[in-house]
């Protein structure tokens, strides 16, 4: 029998952005940030170690994909070789249930995903704390995927790996919810990697950025701590506007906006003034989340769906931690 590993993880977003790395090999970020885990998008993960193979092998979706994507995968999986001792070439199975990049964040449940996979495949039993910082080297934001709920990624110290890890703060059992809006589900242009070099390099206001996300992410945890909805949905809104406007201010300029990006925004604002509180955020793409009640879930889709179609308004609940799925929870 070869050893074979699976795993499901959810893709997480931001509430305190992620946007720049201070040491690009081992993915350690210039701030801290804060995530909450959707139910509603997962990458499920199949590893096999096989003697028989003299290279890395990567499906995605059944679909073969090439050296580029299969390079960034072996790299991945370097490192736990590296950790158990071992050569073995690996067969990778993954199935996203999330539209590939779209700004929803599908690297994060892919690495988290895949680290989950060879976790179990190698035998290594990892602790979570130090998957994370696995997960981390594969997409920065894989980091907080480890876990549900409302998750903290610390940034570290200098340029000490293990530093730098996921914890959960809170389950978000407290009547949480978000709502994604897709405005287009396409390729995104620029990728976040190339996005946040960019903007370190040349937005004037970038060390403000920093400052501001570090502050933020202080007053967020006090917000958790109090179970204070309106304080995190405001802070949330605030910070990622200030990151997109970070981003504005790179050369040449960043945004992932498109109109109907400003119709969605526009369109949340008009439902919280009629006393509904939802906030937005925005990551490296067009699509527009809504964190709100998840009570108040219903009302807020129904008011979208005026001005979007039924595909478009995606509500999903909080998701959980990953889950390293047996053989016959394999569906595929
Ligand atoms: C805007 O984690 O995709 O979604 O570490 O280069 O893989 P890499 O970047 P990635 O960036 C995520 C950026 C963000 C904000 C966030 O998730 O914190």
């Amino acid at each position: 029998m070869k050893p074979i590993g699976r795993c499901r993880a959810h893709t997480n977003i931001a509430l305190i952005k992620y946007w720049g790395k201070r040491n690009e090999e081992l993915f350690l970020p210039m701030n801290s940030s804060l995530s909450l885990t959707l139910d509603a998008f997962y990458t499920d993960t199949s590893v096999t170690l096989d003697d028989t193979l003299s290279s890395d092998i990567f499906y995605l979706d059944d679909v073969l994909q090439g050296d580029k994507e299969t390079l960034k995968i072996t790299n991945f999986l370097n490192l736990f070789r590296t950790a158990a001792n071992i050569e073995t070439k690996c067969l990778v199975k993954s199935y996203n249930h999330v539209p590939t990049a779209a700004g929803l964040a599908s690297s994060a449940s892919a690495f988290s995903a895949l680290a989950g996979a060879m976790n179990e495949a190698t035998g290594l039993n990892l602790d979570l704390k130090t998957l994370s910082t696995f997960a981390r080297q594969g997409s920065g934001s894989a980091t907080r995927s480890i876990y549900g709920g409302l998750v903290e990624w610390h940034m570290g110290e200098d340029d000490i790996s293990e530093s730098s890890y996921a914890i959960p703060v809170d389950d978000a059992t407290w009547d949480i919810g978000m709502i994604v809006i897709a405005v287009n589900t396409g390729q995104k242009k620029l990728s976040s990697r190339v996005g946040m070099k960019q903007t370190i390099e040349t937005s004037p206001f970038y060390s403000s950025w920093v400052e501001t996300a570090t502050s933020d992410l202080t007053k967020m945890k006090d917000a958790i701590k109090e179970k204070d909805f309106i304080t995190l949905g405001e802070l949330t809104e605030s910070n990622g506007m200030k990151m997109h406007a970070t981003m504005l201010g790179a050369f040449p300029p960043i945004s992932y906006w498109e109109p109907d990006s400003v119709k969605a925004i526009q369109a949340v604002k008009e439902i919280r003034e009629t006393g509904i509180p939802c906030y937005v955020t925005m990551d490296a793409g067009p699509n527009v989340k809504v964190l709100c009640r998840q009570s108040d879930m219903k009302q807020i889709e129904e008011k979208l769906l005026n001005q979007f179609k039924p595909e478009q308004v995606i509500p999903t609940k909080v998701g959980s931690g990953i889950k390293v799925l047996s053989d016959s929870q394999w569906n595929y």
